[in-house]
């Protein structure tokens, strides 16, 4: 059974409820479906380190790519501090999701209403960096 938008982004708020966010406390969660339909999930883990923390959408592409997943298909994210609102994927996270998209992968993301709008990678990250073939 396939996984519906509306499934995903209940998902991703349940990862977010596991972020460890403790020094920004802004806590975000990600959710992505994978190209066999697979479910995987991330949430941000800062660090008293501050500059090594990681992404929510970090730990759920490096949970795909560590059960077999190549290809992310739709991807949504959440955050916020107490209240969920609107999480675009930060610059990094643009191209560590277009490493595994294509035209038509789908990034969610939530907006003020509690609605989601729906994205393309070229539409967030145009012109993205490719190794020359
Ligand atoms: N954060 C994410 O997890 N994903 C993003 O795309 C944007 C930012 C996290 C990193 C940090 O733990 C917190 O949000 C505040 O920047």
């Amino acid at each position: 059974m396939s996984v519906t938008d509306k499934q995903l982004i209940e998902t991703a708020k349940r990862a977010r409820e596991r972020a460890y966010g403790q020094y920004s406390n802004y806590k975000v969660g990600a959710a992505l479906v994978d190209e066999h339909d697979r479910i995987h999930i991330g949430c941000n883990v800062e660090n008293e380190t501050y500059p090594i923390g990681s992404c929510a959408e970090d730990g759920a592409i490096a949970a795909m790519v560590v059960s077999g997943g190549r290809r992310i298909a739709t991807i949504a994210v959440v955050g916020g501090y107490d209240e969920i609102g609107t999480c675009a994927p930060c610059g990094g996270c643009r191209q560590r999701i277009a490493e595994f998209a294509d035209d038509a992968t789908r990034i969610l993301m939530i907006d003020e209403s509690g609605d989601w709008t729906e994205h393309t990678i070229a539409s967030l990250l145009p012109s993205s960096f490719r190794l020359p073939r």
